[in-house]
């Protein structure tokens, strides 16, 4: 859904760290792999990384490092992993990465090294562009993006002179109270240049209040050593915003939320109710959709225009088609066809296929099937691995059963086919084109084409049945004040007993 500016100076390389703990999130999850909008935070910096074309994407993992490896593996298979087996620091991070880098031979002699960090969803892919272009601009050695806080605690002070040249980043642990006034802080992403980088971090110590090596000390570091050294303020400080606890990231989740429905807006798709409309990333909507309050749109789902989704619709990974309306539902995997109506309180499982007209009502549940062209299943059904023809209707409360207790078997229903209500569809079976079922049958063989298949005991009535065994009864009043009905005798009447 970006659209990133070309890239001039590509990165040799971009480093992403994510090998701390994530202590505060309380999880057995890896910090990195929570989601927001459908993507691990881990995911969005490689997203917004990859929008600068890297030669090589390295992330450095730690604690939890066999789930995010594995994680990798399946998003962004190109990209490189290293294990940071301690974690002595950002700057230690960043010497191991460039280590192993040197170890597998690639050249960094190229465009800089980018250092991002894993746990910042927000950032973008143009913002790491302009990270990219600002330090090449200024042919600096090191160019940290930096933005303004209004409450900049915890974070590393951007320490300027007189003529506002970077002179330093001061950890806030580290920093006077002079100089925890100020309100630019650090990131915790940068350009640098490579041979520059390898150097500097040699010369980093442990000699701070966290005994870590510092990445931020490189800084001063380059200065001592007369080497230009820049900043570039990002536009949007949210694109910044670290996520440390539950807290952050229900607050990122939130911006991202906000964010993804401003774009839909301004691409034509009317959002009644933004604050509880939850759209991934992958979602793809045309103009003129009507999103309803509480929608939530998951995974891969594409929607089509004129479509109406919601209220209270939960889709994941589905493909709607254009004026289908769908109300309160929850989809997984199915496709909706054109013009389908679907809901209210329906639940379509993976596998269903509505085709083009079709209708799934109110309380119905369709799982591995596929409902031809202008067929309808209006209430209360079950139909599980089924084929329904086009045109047919399912009567009320029928049911597929598909399940023998040990197997799942398939049915079969022809075009224009009529099963009258509370029919039970014992599978394998067919019904052939054209062909009715009996209310209240179950059906357990095939019906040909054009035949009414009948499959229920008959009816019989016991007369005065109620006024002899419930004597004495509201029912047997009402009975006894309708009167001798013998003049209306009924084929069913059955013996008295
Ligand atoms: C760091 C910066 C600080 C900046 C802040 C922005 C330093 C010394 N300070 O502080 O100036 O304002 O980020 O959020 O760099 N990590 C590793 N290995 C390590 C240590 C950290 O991979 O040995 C990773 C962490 O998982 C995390 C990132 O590096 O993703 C930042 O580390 P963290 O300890 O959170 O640094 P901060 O104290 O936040
Ligand atoms: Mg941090």
């Amino acid at each position: 859904m970006r659209k990133d500016a070309p890239v001039s100076h590509r990165p040799s390389v971009v480093i992403i760290l994510a090998a701390g703990e994530g202590t505060r999130m309380k999880s057995a999850t890896p910090k990195v792999l929570h989601t927001i909008a459908g993507r691990s935070l881990l995911g969005h910096v490689v997203e917004a990384a990859a929008a600068t074309e890297p030669e090589h994407l390295m992330v450095v993992v730690g604690h939890g490092r066999d789930q995010v490896v594995a994680h990798l593996a399946e998003i962004a298979p190109w990209v490189l992993t290293v294990v940071q087996e301690e974690q002595h620091g950002t700057g230690h991070a960043v010497r191991i990465a460039l280590a192993d880098l040197a170890a597998r031979g690639a050249d960094l002699g190229g465009g800089p090294v980018v250092v991002l960090t894993g746990d910042t969803p927000l950032l973008t892919g143009p913002t790491v562009v302009q990270l990219v272009e600002s330090h090449a601009g200024q042919g600096a050695m090191a160019t940290m993006l930096t933005a303004d806080l209004e409450d900049p605690t915890g974070y590393g002070r951007i320490v300027r002179d007189a003529d506002g040249s970077v002179i330093a980043i001061v950890e806030h642990r580290d920093a006077t109270a002079d100089q925890l006034e100020i309100a630019e802080i650090n990131s915790g992403m940068y350009a640098f240049d490579a041979q520059r980088l390898t150097e500097s971090l040699a010369a980093v110590t442990r000699q701070n209040v966290q005994g870590e090596e510092y990445l931020t000390d490189v800084i001063a570091i380059m200065r001592g050593d007369a080497q230009p050294v820049s900043a570039t303020v990002v536009d949007d400080p949210t694109e910044i915003l670290g996520v440390n606890d539950r807290v952050q990231l229900a607050e990122a989740g939130a911006i991202m939320r906000d964010r993804i429905n401003v774009h839909w807006m301004v691409e034509g798709v009317t959002i009644a109710d933004p604050g509880s409309t939850w759209i991934d990333v992958d979602v793809e909507i045309a103009a003129d959709v009507t999103l309803a309050p509480q929608t939530v749109l998951r995974g891969p789902t594409t929607i089509e225009t004129g479509a109406q989704i919601g209220p209270g619709t939960t889709l994941i990974s589905c493909e709607v088609g254009a004026d289908a309306e769908v109300r309160h539902t929850w989809a997984e995997l199915a496709v909706i066809g054109a013009r389908a109506t679907v809901g209210p309180f329906t639940y379509l499982r993976p596998g269903t296929t509505l085709g083009a007209d079709t209708k799934a009502g109110a309380y119905v549940e369709i799982k591995n099937s596929q409902i031809g062209d202008g067929a309808k299943v209006p209430h209360l059904s079950y139909v599980g691995d089924a084929e329904v023809g086009e045109g047919t209707n399912i009567g009320a409360a029928t049911v597929v059963v598909n399940y023998d207790g040990q197997d799942k078997h398939r049915t079969v229903i022809g075009r224009d086919v009529r099963i009258g209500s509370d029919t039970m569809l014992v599978a394998p079976v067919t019904i052939g084109d054209g062909a009715y079922t009996a209310a209240g049958s179950v059906i357990t063989d095939d019906v040909p084409p054009g035949a009414l298949g009948v499959g229920r005991g008959k009816q019989r009535n016991i007369r005065g049945w109620v006024e002899r065994r419930r004597a004495g009864s509201a029912s047997a009043e009402a009975a006894r004040a309708a009167g001798d009905a013998s003049d209306r005798v009924s084929p069913n009447d059955d013996q008295e007993v």
